[in-house]
């Protein structure tokens, strides 16, 4: 057998993990794919109560994976138990969206399920708590969690724009006919919803500037429609939402936020904005970021190109109406 490693375990806490993301990411972290491969893991599965028999089936499957790094797997369907000493909590359990529904109109069914998340990990999580939101309505999920935990950093709090980024990467990669590592510097702002913004405007592409090779009409017409509407589009095909590019995404965020980004690129996070490129203090927006020691910070500085603006203030406009409608439903305190 594989000697064990020498670093204690982290605790990492999974929500949803019967879920179609769940099947994929749990194997991913066991793996070593989100923490590095000297890194061992303690799983702690939360699930609702009827999901509880399901989730044995994928527990029994990641003892059979026999992962080296894998110290322990727990579920519990009690929120105070699954986040007690969590260093990481991936809240990905809720309810998915189906044909025709958007990301939007999942904020009653999910808001009461976020606020008694953040109130455990207030609770229950240890002092390193790291909390990245892929649950949908992610971005404002990951608000109500913030607000049912004041005590936690703000800075601690994340949703995953890492999808979209990624699916941004994928279609530049395709047009200019370059592998996806070649390419810096993406960005996607604001919400993870079809009015997030794609911007390409500072992209490298094999160090060269991305605009320099491929048209604004392009850009325009079927880059950022086809990057903002991709999670419809595979909902579409596959009759269920994005699962192993979800959790794949969901793998890097972390990876990115722990290990640190590269010294020439940066990557995509939304995180509780203080005002920056003027996304109105307390939001959950998608900015560029870059990570070291465990922190990430927002570039800065960047000129925004006017379209770019424009999307960014709609998308923007767009959180708010989501932040003013869960203080009505009584999510923000
Ligand atoms: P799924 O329905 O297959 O699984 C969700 C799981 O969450 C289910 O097993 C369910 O029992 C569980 N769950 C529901 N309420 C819970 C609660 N209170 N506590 C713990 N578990 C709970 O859905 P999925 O395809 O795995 O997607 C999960 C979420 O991720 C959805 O909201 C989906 O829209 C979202 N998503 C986000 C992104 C992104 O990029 N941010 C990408 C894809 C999917
Ligand atoms: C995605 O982007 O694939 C997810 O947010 C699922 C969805 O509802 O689109």
């Amino acid at each position: 057998a594989p000697e064990a490693p020498a670093a204690s375990p982290v605790t990492i806490t999974v929500t949803g993990g019967a879920g179609q993301i769940g099947y994929q990411l749990l194997f991913r972290i066991a793996a070593g794919d989100m923490l590095g491969a000297e890194q061992p893991v303690r799983l702690r599965i939360l699930e609702v109560q009827q999901a509880l028999p399901a989730l044995e089936g994928v527990v029994m499957e990641l003892h059979d994976a026999a992962f080296p790094l894998l110290a322990s797997v727990d579920t519990t369907a009690d929120a105070a138990v699954a986040f007690e000493g969590a260093d990481h909590a991936l809240l990905v359990g809720a309810r998915p969206r189906g044909k025709g529904m958007e990301r939007g109109d999942l904020l009653a069914a999910n808001g009461a399920i976020f606020a008694a998340q953040g109130r455990a990990i207030q609770e229950r999580a240890s002092e390193r708590i790291r909390i990245t939101v892929t649950g949908n309505p992610a971005n404002t999920n990951a608000l109500i969690a913030a607000a049912a935990a004041p005590d936690v950093p703000r800075e601690r709090f994340s949703a995953l724009t890492r999808l979209d980024h990624n699916r941004a990467l994928a279609q530049l990669a395709a047009r200019t006919g370059t592998p996806v590592g070649d390419i810096r510097r993406m960005i996607v702002w604001g919400n993870h919803s079809a009015t997030q913004v794609p911007d390409v405007t500072h992209a490298l592409v094999g160090g060269e500037p991305a605009i320099d090779l491929v048209d604004r009409e392009w850009v325009k017409g079927e880059f950022v429609p086809t990057v903002a509407n991709r999670g419809a589009a595979i909902i579409e095909a596959r009759g269920a939402s994005s699962a192993a590019s979800a959790a794949s995404a969901t793998v890097d965020h972390v990876r990115s936020w722990v290990q640190g980004t590269p010294a020439d690129d940066w990557t995509s996070m939304s995180v509780v904005s203080r005002g920056e490129y003027g996304v109105p203090e307390g939001l959950v927006s998608s900015f560029p970021v870059t990570c070291s020691d465990g922190r990430w910070s927002i570039v800065d500085g960047l000129a925004v190109d006017a379209d770019v603006r424009a999307q960014l203030d709609a998308s923007v406009a767009e959180l708010a109406a989501e932040r003013d409608a869960v203080r009505e439903l009584g999510y923000l305190g």
